[in-house]
């Protein structure tokens, strides 16, 4: 898929989850809508600049007004949407139920593995013709991503004061949904060593890894799913009351953390850092 003319370039999607429609502190530039050949994305995906001049991309998974359920989500075309701009690595939010008594609603997450519990109603490829293509995806997310978001999000929470757990190296879920699960099936997916459940991080991180974009999600949890024995399984109006704050701190986080990695790219750019490999690693089809 072409690459945008450099000046235009952005570095970093940001896909907004439930509740996470948009983003603050950041300059507006323009709005842009387009059309890939998996045709629209979720919505008009926003351009704006950080303070330091850096460009960032940001997408609503659900659309602006929530009117996409998880099952219908075009992340083919949203994948392709934030490649064509030139994006090189997506951090993606996602409100997700907690399958652990220690990861409370209101705690953030960088999971590093995915079961998949999708039902085949989502079409998990970019290579649907003659093309095959195996991606590698054993390790789901970027590595190198998530261990600099973990650091620089550690930072801002310490920075403000905020009392926000944030857990890493978890298991998520990634079931079909709508529906929550299941007494027994939360249950069972506990026993198989998830960590934490949602409807949305498949197939976009597997597209992503097929476009050859660094992957990462901030899972901000809500709810405690089915599990516990003595309390009611999980409703919509659950994860309502946790989204709100959690959306929150998702746009607090979002504003640090890309300040904070438009100050590494351009201290890459002089001496050599990091960050750079980060943006310019692809990550690996085969
Ligand atoms: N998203 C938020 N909470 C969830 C849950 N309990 N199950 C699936 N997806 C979710």
């Amino acid at each position: 898929y072409p690459d945008a003319p450099n000046s235009d370039q952005v570095l970093v999607g940001v896909i907004g989850g439930s509740g996470l429609y948009h983003l603050d502190n950041l300059e507006f530039v323009k709005t842009v809508n387009p059309e890939t050949p998996w045709g629209f994305p979720s919505s008009p995906i926003t351009i704006s600049r950080l303070p330091s001049g850096t460009r960032i991309a940001f997408l609503a998974r659900h659309g602006v007004g929530h009117t996409i359920n998880p099952s219908a989500v075009p992340s083919r075309a949203n994948i392709a949407a934030l490649k064509s701009l030139g994006v090189k690595v997506i951090i993606a939010f996602s409100a997700v139920g907690s399958l652990r008594e220690e990861i409370a609603p209101g705690a953030f997450c960088l999971p590093s593995q995915i079961i998949d519990r999708t039902k085949g109603v989502r079409v998990p490829t970019f290579f649907t013709g003659s093309v095959v293509s195996h991606a590698s995806f054993a390790d789901p997310f970027s590595k190198k991503l998530s261990a600099w978001l973990e650091g620089s999000i550690r930072r801002a929470l310490e920075k403000e004061g905020r009392a926000v757990a944030l857990h890493t190296g978890k298991t998520i879920v990634c079931m079909e949904g709508p529906q929550f699960s299941t007494r027994a099936e939360s249950i069972m997916y506990r026993q198989w060593g998830g960590d934490l459940i949602n409807m949305s991080v498949l197939p976009e991180a597997k597209l992503a890894r097929e476009a050859e974009l660094g992957y990462a999600l901030i899972a901000t949890a809500t709810d405690y799913d089915s599990w516990r024995p003595a309390e009611a399984g999980v409703t919509a109006a659950d994860v309502f009351k946790t989204l709100r704050a959690n959306a929150e701190t998702s746009r607090f986080v979002a504003a640090t953390v890309l300040e904070d990695l438009a100050q590494s790219v351009s201290n890459a750019k002089e001496g050599g850092e990091d960050m750079l490999s980060i943006l310019t690693e692809e990550e690996g089809s085969m």
